[in-house]
């Protein structure tokens, strides 16, 4: 497990907390901070408890920078499946960060190549992503970095596995609906990230933790790729947790 850290909690409620005040301690110290987003059903209850504490604590975005994993190819920025559509309903909409500051990946861009390295430049540029949140695919996919991935992967155009596609039809008409590409930040732009935050919950999710975990380092599961960084925080709730050895539950810290 190398020296990522394990929180096991609860359920999802509790890992949505512990997450939500991982990010606001890094935005209070560091107002202006590089911001690493993530979409997918995971990181919701995140995104609604900083909505809260914005709302109520005076939590402030406004000098933060914020850059998304990925974002589906072919989708223009108002789609509604778009990833800028959901950050925008889960998460800007609703604080005060600048959205001139807000960097998704332009999935309709006329030269996807172009797009993928101004994307990598720009991080480049903001300093680097202070925190990122990461959730997990069920076959250990992080961002859309599918299995295959390099450790030295940077944002590129990738195709997206049958699963993934099956696993993300949920949130469009039908199966035929869901883009067969997207551009993601490659594995090296994540493991770029000064510190990192990967939820897991649900049992779906139990096999994707154990391999990353307990399994060796390899790109055919990418977030095992993730042992490689110092700063690594995962927060599994119970059932995504059921797989793990004695072991590595006896290393891992209760909330
Ligand atoms: C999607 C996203 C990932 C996300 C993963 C899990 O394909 N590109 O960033 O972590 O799948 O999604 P969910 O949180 O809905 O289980």
């Amino acid at each position: 497990m190398s020296n990522v850290k394990l929180l096991l909690v609860e359920g999802y409620q509790e890992m949505s907390k512990v997450a939500a005040q991982l990010f606001a301690q890094e935005v209070k110290r560091k107002p202006d901070l590089v911001l690493g987003l993530a979409t997918g059903g995971t990181p919701v209850g995140m995104y609604e408890e900083l909505i809260r504490m914005h709302r109520t604590e005076g939590l402030s975005f406004s000098q933060a920078t914020s850059f998304n994993l990925d974002e589906y190819v072919g989708l223009e920025a108002q789609h509604p499946q778009s990833y800028r559509t959901y950050m925008q309903e889960h998460l800007f909409g609703q604080i005060d960060m600048a959205a001139e500051r807000t960097n998704i990946p332009r999935g309709d861009a006329q030269d996807l190549e172009q797009e993928c390295s101004r994307y990598e430049q720009a991080i480049a540029e903001a300093g680097g992503i202070d925190i990122q949140v990461l959730g997990i695919g069920t076959n250990g996919h992080i961002g859309f970095n599918e299995p295959g991935s390099s450790a030295s992967s940077k944002t590129r155009v990738v195709q997206l596995t049958p699963s993934t596609i099956e696993a993300n039809a949920r949130f469009f008409e039908s199966v035929e609906e869901v883009p067969t590409q997207a551009v993601s930040m490659g594995i090296a732009t994540i493991l770029g990230a000064k510190k990192i935050v990967l939820l897991a919950s649900g049992e779906a999710k139990a096999q994707a933790v154990r391999d990353m975990l307990e399994g060796e380092m390899t790109p055919d599961v990418p977030a095992s790729l993730l042992q490689m960084h110092d700063d690594v925080t995962v927060i599994v709730d119970a059932p995504a947790a059921s797989l793990l050895s004695a072991v590595t539950i006896g290393r891992a810290k209760t909330e």
